[in-house]
C-alpha cells in the first residue's frame, strides 16, 4: 500500500527499513501543540485571502481542536506509516472532516511547516529554562544574603589563594547564571524575527498567501526575507544549544565543588538526606549523586551542539532530510538542563555549610600572605615587589616550624624586615581580609550584603 500523503506516483509502500529509517514520529509528536497551532494559523490565513471557504477554515478548525482533545487525553493513534507529527496530525483531520482536511496543505510544505513548529517548540523552552535560571539565581543570592559573612577559603589551582566568603561565592554564580539566561534570550530575539512559514517547499508559492499575518499569529516579528533561508537553516537550534551547553558548564563548576565540599576531608557543606543517596555495599556512604549527575549531563548537552553543528555542516541549500536529526539533541539537552537547573536550584537551597570547617580552612595554608605583604607596602612603604620576597621567607619560615604566620613572633618577623611593628597582627586574621577587600566587587562581607539587595532589586 502506498503512502497515502504522497504516494501517487509510487506502485509500492516503502519497505520496513525504509519506514524505519524515515519516521521521526517517535520524537516529533511532542511537537503537536506547535504543529496545531501552526495549521490554525494557516487556515485563517488561507480563509482570510480566500484559497479556502470560511466554511472550509471553520471545519478544520474544529477538526484541529477535537484532535488536540484526543492527543491530550492518549486517546490518538500515532501511525509510524505516516512518519511525522505533520502527516499524522493531517490524515487523522482528513479522517475526521473529509474534503476540507485534503486543503489545509495548499500552499504549504512539510519544510516550512517544520521549520516553524520547531522554532515554536524551541521559543517555549527558551522561555521556561529562562525562568528556571532565574529562580537559581534568585537561589544563590538567598544564600548569599544568609552567607555574606561566612568565611571559606577561595581558590587559585585548587590550592590555597584568599579567604573569601560562602556568600561572595554564590554570588559569582548568580552572575554566570544572569548570562547565561541573557544568552537564551538574545537567541530567542533572533529566533523570533523570521516566521518560516509560508516559504512552503523552498521557494514560496503561487498563491496570495498572507504571510505577516501567519507570523504575527504565531507571535513572531515577522515573516522570513528568503523562503531558501526560512526552510534550510537551522542556527536558532544551534544558537539555542550554546546556550544551553554554556549553562550547563557553568552548572557543571558548581557541581564539581559541591562533590569536593561533601567531601569529607573538605567537610564544607552537607546535603540533607533528601538529596543524597547510599550505597548499597559501603553502609557509611552518603553520595552527591545529583550534583555528580548535574557535572555528567554537561557533557551529553555540549553534545548536543556538537551534533547538530555537525548534522548541518556541509549540507547543501535548502532542506534535505539529515535535517530531521536536528530535534533529538534539542529535545534531549532541554530536557535534561531543564533538571540539571532544578537540581541545582534545589541543592543550593538545601546545602548547610559548616561555618566552622569552612573558617579554620579559610585560614589554612597561609591564606593571608597577600594581606601580609599589602601591610609591608602601606606601612613601610616597601615596593610590592620586595614585599612579596620578604612575605615569601616568612611563610617559608612558618611552613618549616609548621604553624601560621599569626603564631610567628615580632622577632622573627624582623629578621626578614627590621621595622616590621606589632600592628602586622592585625591584617592576619581571614575574617580582617575579607573586610578589607572593599574595591568595587570585591568580597567584603558589606559589599556582598549591598550586591544581593541589588541582585533581589534586579530579580523582583
Ligand atoms: N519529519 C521531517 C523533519 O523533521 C519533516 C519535514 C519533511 N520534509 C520532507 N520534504 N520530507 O524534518
Amino acid at each position: 500500500q502506498t503512502n497515502t500523503q504522497w504516494g501517487g506516483r509510487f506502485a509500492a509502500g516503502p519497505s520496513a527499513i525504509m519506514q524505519a529509517i524515515n519516521a521521526s514520529i517517535g520524537f516529533d509528536s511532542r511537537m503537536w501543540r506547535q504543529d496545531i497551532r501552526g495549521s490554525l494559523a494557516h487556515a485563517a490565513m488561507l480563509a482570510h485571502v480566500g484559497i479556502i471557504s470560511r466554511d472550509d477554515e471553520a471545519a478544520i478548525r474544529a477538526g484541529l481542536q477535537a484532535i488536540a482533545t484526543e492527543i491530550e487525553a492518549g486517546r490518538f493513534q500515532w501511525s509510524e506509516a505516516l512518519e511525522d507529527v505533520h502527516m499524522n496530525v493531517e490524515a487523522r483531520l482528513t479522517e475526521r472532516i473529509g474534503e476540507a482536511g485534503k486543503r489545509l496543505h495548499t500552499a504549504r510544505s512539510r519544510n516550512d511547516q517544520v521549520a516553524t513548529d520547531f522554532r515554536l517548540w524551541v521559543r517555549d523552552a527558551m522561555d521556561g529554562l529562562a525562568a528556571q535560571m532565574e529562580d537559581c539565581i534568585r537561589a544563590f543570592v538567598e544564600r548569599a544574603e544568609e552567607h555574606a559573612d561566612t568565611l571559606m577559603p577561595g581558590y587559585t589551582h585548587l590550592q590555597p589563594a584568599q579567604p573569601t566568603t560562602f556568600g561572595h561565592h554564590m554570588l559569582a554564580y548568580a552572575e554566570m547564571l544572569w548570562r547565561d539566561r541573557g544568552r537564551m534570550l538574545d537567541a530567542r530575539a533572533r529566533l523570533n524575527a523570521d516566521c518560516p512559514l509560508g516559504a512552503a517547499a523552498l521557494c514560496g508559492t503561487g498563491f496570495p498567501i498572507d504571510r505577516h499575518m501567519t507570523a504575527q499569529a504565531l507571535g513572531f516579528d515577522g515573516p522570513a526575507r528568503n523562503s531558501l533561508d526560512a526552510v534550510g537553516s537551522r542556527d536558532f537550534a544551534m544558537e539555542f544549544l550554546a546556550s544551553c551547553a554554556i549553562c550547563a558548564t557553568h552548572l557543571s563548576r558548581l557541581a564539581e565543588e559541591i562533590v569536593l565540599w561533601t567531601n569529607p576531608s573538605f567537610g564544607f557543606v552537607k546535603l540533607s538526606d533528601g538529596l543524597t543517596t547510599g550505597s548499597s555495599i559501603m553502609p557509611q556512604k552518603r553520595n552527591p549523586d545529583a550534583a555528580e549527575l548535574v557535572r555528567g549531563k554537561a557533557g551529553r548537552v555540549t553534545g548536543a551542539l556538537v551534533g547538530l553543528l555537525t548534522v548541518v555542516k556541509g549540507l547543501a541549500l535548502t532542506y534535505a532530510k539529515d535535517l530531521q536529526e536536528d530535534k533529538e539533541g534539542v529535545f534531549d539537552a532541554a530536557e535534561n538542563l531543564t533538571l540539571s537547573l532544578a537540581a541545582t536550584a534545589a541543592m543550593v537551597r538545601d546545602m548547610r555549610p559548616n561555618a566552622t570547617r569552612l573558617a579554620e580552612a579559610a585560614g589554612a595554608g597561609f591564606s593571608t600572605a597577600t594581606d601580609l605583604a599589602d601591610w609591608l607596602v602601606r606601612e613601610l612603604k616597601l615596593p610590592f615587589r620586595d614585599a612579596h620576597h620578604v612575605t615569601g621567607r616568612l611563610v617559608a619560615q612558618a611552613e618549616a616550624r609548621g604553624v601560621d604566620l599569626s603564631a610567628l613572633s615580632l622577632e622573627e618577623m624582623r629578621e626578614a624586615e627590621p621595622r616590621i611593628h606589632d600592628g602586622v597582627f592585625g591584617v592576619l586574621s581571614p575574617s580582617a581580609s575579607v573586610a578589607s577587600r572593599r574595591s568595587f566587587g570585591g568580597t567584603a562581607p558589606e559589599n556582598v550584603r549591598a550586591m544581593a539587595a541589588e541582585w533581589k532589586e534586579r530579580l523582583s
